[in-house]
């Protein structure tokens, strides 16, 4: 598809058809792809905990509010966590005063990235911020060092979704 035009039709999606399954090789090749984008150093602190397997449903109900639960229902969900102290340090510690931010920049990156990835691949995808990192670190054997960021479901829509709206470019861009 045109980058253009696989940028316009990616949206989150909260209605996924409940028969199609999304497979490992899929999101192989998704990730794969989402780890070209640019990172600090190419310190590269992604990481990926893919649930597609008999636990999901379980995984689903436990991990996730029950507005997430529902909107993801028939998707496979893909935890996205970045090692700490990695982007946003040098050799001898912080490299500014927002270290700690460049973590979380690389990953939405990198997010970004496997979004658009997932469109390329035929599939649909949520991104989920509000979810139980206590429950996910546990069941998923997330090491203390990695911060659980987003959960995103990944399925193929059952309906096409609304578009949101977006703001005027005069609100969020100056030019000098
Ligand atoms: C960091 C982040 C967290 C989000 N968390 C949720 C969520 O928990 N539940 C949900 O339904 N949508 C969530 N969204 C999706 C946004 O609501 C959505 O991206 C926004 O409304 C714009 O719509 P679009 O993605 O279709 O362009 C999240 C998006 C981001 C980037």
């Amino acid at each position: 598809m045109e980058f253009k035009e696989l940028i316009k039709v990616r949206r989150s999606t909260r209605d996924y058809d409940k028969d199609k399954k999304v497979t490992k090789e899929q999101l192989e090749k998704v990730i794969a792809l989402a780890q070209m984008a640019p990172t600090w150093k190419n310190s590269q602190n992604a990481r990926y905990y893919c649930v597609i397997g008999d636990q999901l449903e379980a995984f689903r109900e436990k991990a996730l509010p029950s507005f997430n639960q529902k909107n993801s229902a028939g998707a496979a969900l893909v935890v996205t966590t970045y090692v700490k102290g990695l982007a946003g340090y040098g050799p001898n510690g912080p490299a500014d005063d927002i270290e700690a931010v460049w973590g979380g920049y690389d990953l939405g990156l990198q997010n970004a990235y496997f979004v658009l990835a997932a469109k390329e691949e035929g599939l649909d995808t949520l991104i989920m911020g509000l979810r139980d990192t206590d429950y996910i670190r546990q069941e998923l054997a997330i090491p203390e060092d990695e911060v659980i960021a987003a959960v995103i479901a990944v399925g193929y829509r059952a309906s096409e979704p609304k578009l949101g709206g977006r703001k005027d470019l005069g609100e969020i861009a100056k030019f000098f």
